[in-house]
């Protein structure tokens, strides 16, 4: 058994979360639980991010003390992880006391080793983004912040640096040498282009409290907190013991797969590797920052205004096929346009035509022809599916673990679809009228049978839907293993009919 630990960014709460923060969240839930299929000990971690003048301006906007703000719109996120079925193993808050005290450790030890120094510095910041600009990157970007496209100010101050630019060699070696650790692969080679066009400038991570009061405590200086983003990035160490608990921290750090979205690349294939690299710290195994959904050309964001609200999907479509949506529509990794008939062909077709059918006609037809119960009769692999049933065993696996989960599922989608058209041609009403009945209880085994294994290979992506099979079909959700998604391991079936898993989507108006 090995460990795997997996993350998500920790999500701003100046706004609810809408379904692009789902996006990355049911991700990294798919993986965590791919992972605790197959047996192995999973840390999935997400959380919010709770500093930051931004934050302070939204709770005032509110007309709310900063601290309740916060507390209410982190339960926002919280909330739509259980209303998801995303199950973290912690939630991680950067106003938690023990994240600030992990935050100030970082700083003193980074401190001691030379990489922090005080500094007059004057630059283009933008106070949405929290993030500073040089003048060329503003200039390029039509005089406005680069990312949201909304006015810079000019700041002069004297601050705290990291020393960033002093790895900068180090970081172009590290990624040379280790192409996947960045992924998808134009992503690594986005930040090569970058390392090798551009000297990397130190990083600036103090903000002076006459500004920036909402923050953790710089612990050189008290009038200075930390800047946010470098608070922000060690979520990801100080919620598995960083400084307080080295046991745990040994156990689980490095991470072995950290996802986000391309927005915040930067941060997290330059910044943060060279943080855990001063830090004297091992790197996380692979960090895969996927693409954007958008509404036409637009990215969705609170700040473009056009926003899909994850609950009102559920509300339409339910959890698991919100969760497969999100999951099948694109390939991870590339850009997706999201569109209420996309969401309708695709429900329509995977799941109430393929999947959903074949679960309910296969039920139909045990209970009609041999009264829900059926003993195995043997156990060869029909000729009709054994293609597809062995890409989904050579493939559905390796593909999880590339975080391919759309190949992962078209695969699994493939094998459905085969058995299908297996009923189709088969014309099981034929061999009942003819009186065939060995040929007839083989032919709604081996469809049971297919069904498990898909319930089991589907149980990452859509729990409560696998949940349901295995209890239609008489087992155990204990029996719920990947050793069991073997061929012609259910000795008997005693079937229970129940209602469509997936209806029709009959109404395809339009949806926000
Ligand atoms: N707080 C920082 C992250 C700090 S991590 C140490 C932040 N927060 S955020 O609330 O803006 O979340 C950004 C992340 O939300 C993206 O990287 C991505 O994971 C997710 N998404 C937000 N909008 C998205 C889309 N339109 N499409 C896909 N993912 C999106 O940045």
């Amino acid at each position: 058994m090995s460990k795997f630990y997996v993350t998500t960014p920790i999500y701003y709460v100046n706004a609810s979360p809408h379904i692009g923060h789902a996006y990355t969240t049911v991700i990294a839930d798919t993986a965590a639980r791919w992972q605790r299929l197959k047996g192995n000990q999973v840390f999935f971690l997400t959380g919010t991010d709770e500093h930051g003048e931004k934050i302070r301006k939204a709770a005032e906007a509110a007309g709310l003390d900063t601290q309740a703000f916060v507390d209410a719109v982190s339960g926002n996120f919280r909330d739509l992880w259980e209303k998801i079925d995303v199950c973290p193993d912690f939630f991680v808050r950067t106003t938690n006391g023990f994240h600030k005290k992990a935050v100030q450790e970082v700083i003193r030890s980074l401190d001691a080793s030379g990489d922090i120094y005080k500094a007059k510095y004057t630059s283009l910041y933008c106070v949405p983004c929290e993030s500073f600009w040089t003048a060329t990157q503003v200039k390029d970007a039509g005089g406005v912040c680069p990312d949201c496209r909304r006015q810079v100010e000019t700041i002069e101050e004297e601050n705290y640096f990291f020393r960033l630019s002093k790895y900068q060699d180090w970081l172009t070696g590290y990624l040379e040498a280790n192409p996947d650790f960045l992924r998808p692969r134009p992503r690594h080679n986005e930040v090569m282009g970058f390392l090798k066009n551009n000297k990397l400038d130190d990083l600036c991570i103090s903000r002076p409290k006459k500004r920036v009061s909402w923050g953790v405590e710089f612990p050189l200086d008290p009038d200075y907190v930390v800047y946010v983003w470098f608070d922000a990035l060690l979520n990801y160490i100080s919620a598995v013991g960083y400084g307080v608990d080295a046991l745990k921290f040994a156990k689980w750090w490095p991470a072995d797969v950290q996802f986000m979205a391309k927005d915040i690349l930067r941060h997290h294939a330059i910044f943060w590797p060279i943080m855990l690299k001063a830090l004297g710290l091992p790197l996380p195994v692979v960090v895969f920052a996927h693409g954007w959904w958008k509404i036409g050309e637009e990215k969705i964001s609170k700040s473009k205004g056009n926003i899909v609200n994850p609950l009102e999907l559920i509300k339409d479509i339910g959890i698991d096929a919100t969760r497969y949506f999100l999951l099948r529509e694109v390939a991870l990794g590339l850009d997706g346009n999201y569109s209420w008939p996309a969401v309708v062909l695709r429900v329509n077709n995977d799941l109430a035509n393929d999947l959903g059918n074949l679960v309910y006609r296969t039920l139909n037809m045990n209970e009609k022809y041999f009264n829900a119960q059926l003993v195995r009769p043997d156990k060869s692999l029909p000729q009709a599916f054994r293609d597809s049933f062995e890409a989904v065993q050579r493939d559905f696996g390796r593909r999880m673990d590339a975080y391919e989960f759309s190949g992962a599922l078209e695969t699994l989608s493939g094998f459905i679809s085969a058995m299908n058209k297996y009923v189709e041609n088969t014309k099981p009403w034929n061999l009942n009228k003819e009186g065939r009945q060995d040929e007839l209880k083989k032919f709604i085994y081996d469809l049971l049978e297919g069904i498990r294994i898909c319930a089991i290979y589907l149980s990452p992506v859509m729990p409560r839907t696998s949940g349901i099979i295995y209890r239609q079909l008489g087992l155990e959700a204990g029996q719920m293993t990947l050793a069991n998604a073997v061929w012609g391991c259910a000795a008997e079936y005693k079937t229970t009919k129940g209602q469509p898993l997936f209806p029709r989507i009959e109404d395809i108006g339009v949806r926000p």
